[in-house]
């Protein structure tokens, strides 16, 4: 008896659709229409005076719910609109016009970030293969910040950063980690990994919706850094409205700009606060079961893994290498079988803990079907 998925009932696009896209999108929690619908009093009838009563802060008090899953502490980790924000407001505490200016990135980071990455004056980027050893004997007195994807959204291929967290704080770099694909899937705990920054955002396995990135800086380094992608979120004094340069605030808000996202952040916290109640350990066991399940289906019916085959080296995704990819995909979105494709990767189907062991069969038994017809 599976136990997670007396969940399914709180998803209510599971009764129409076969939802294995949580890599993507996770499916929308009945709790965010509630937290909508409360945002939207609370608008209308606090008004203004809803900043005072929460919406100021929610971008710490909704960051603690995020931070209980990656591990931070409490107010350690902060909200923002998307990932490519944060690992901005990350580039921008670092001085690019000196001797020690590389960002050492691996190949498999989100192409966001190598935008940024190459869009930055003054720093020197050396990409390196998505793999460990390589990424730990680029490291050196030269780098400034090592830039990696925990789980590769394209392979779903598990790095792991110990070693390298290790070898930049020898030379004196920190290391940032887009944990999009790993938090809600992949136990992580930012604190016992001395992980200086991490960067997220909850459209995928955290089921939160568009509009909400995270980041999280670790607290030893807030009084060393001087970020410049800020406003006046980050002033100790916000509503003193002083100009001239800024007096930091002495917290994660340090790390904040303007405005909030408030009715993104209400609509999140429901899939933070599910993620949060049934424990991402359950969650990557259901997962590793699930995602080894699938790999023996899909290989028995002819498509092999075009990712990592070992459930350890992989996060919750399972990438197959199917013959016209792309047109299958489209046909199985038309059969309400929700998957994606990515160009040089494959065909990428993710179960979360709401997924039933019969749509996986489900899933496969329709790709052999309309590759048949395709071919
Ligand atoms: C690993 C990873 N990082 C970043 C992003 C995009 O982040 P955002 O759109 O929040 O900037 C994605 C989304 O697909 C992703 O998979």
């Amino acid at each position: 008896m599976d136990e997670l998925l007396r969940w399914r009932d709180e998803f209510p696009t599971l009764a129409h659709t076969t939802h294995l896209i949580s890599h993507s999108l996770g499916a929308m929690p009945r709790r965010a229409r509630t937290l909508l619908n409360q945002f939207a009093d609370e608008w209308t009838m606090r008004s203004i005076r809803s900043w005072e009563e929460g919406w100021w802060d929610m971008p710490v008090t909704v960051g603690d719910r995020i931070g209980r899953i990656i591990g931070a502490g409490a107010g350690e980790v902060c909200m923002h609109q998307n990932v490519s924000i944060c690992q901005w407001i990350v580039l921008s505490c670092f001085d690019w016009s000196g001797k020690r200016n590389r960002i050492i990135s691996d190949s498999l980071n989100f192409p966001s970030n190598e935008y940024i990455h190459r869009g930055l004056r003054g720093a020197e980027l050396v990409m390196v293969p998505a793999d460990v050893n390589a990424i730990v004997e680029a490291i050196d007195e030269r780098t400034q910040l090592v830039s990696v994807s925990h789980v590769a959204f394209r392979t779903s291929a598990l790095l792991d950063l110990e070693p390298i967290i290790h070898r930049a704080h020898e030379v004196g770099a920190l290391v940032v980690a887009d944990v999009y694909q790993s938090a809600g899937t992949v136990p992580l705990n930012v604190r016992a990994l001395n992980l200086d920054f991490a960067t997220g955002g909850s459209v995928k396995w955290l089921c939160g919706g568009p509009g909400n990135g995270y980041l999280y800086v670790r607290r030893e380094l807030w009084p060393l850094l001087s970020p410049s992608a800020i406003g006046w979120q980050a002033h100790q004094r916000p509503f003193e409205f002083e100009g001239g340069a800024i007096d930091y605030a002495n917290s994660i808000y340090k790390f904040l700009n303007g405005t909030p996202n408030v009715p993104a952040m209400y609509a999140g916290m429901a899939g933070y606060e599910i993620v949060g109640e049934i424990g991402v350990d359950r969650i990557r066991a259901k997962s590793q079961r699930q995602t080894a399940k699938l790999v023996a289906i899909a290989e028995a019916a002819g498509f092999p893994c075009a990712g990592p085959r070992d459930p350890h080296q992989r996060g919750g995704v399972v990438v197959l290498d199917v013959p016209q990819g792309k047109a299958v995909t489209k046909e199985l979105l038309r059969r309400d079988i929700l998957v994606d494709y990515r160009p040089g990767a494959g065909l990428r189907i993710a179960p979360h803990f709401y997924s039933t062991d019969e749509e996986l069969e489900l899933v496969i038994g329709q790709i052999s079907e309309i590759t048949k017809t395709l071919l």
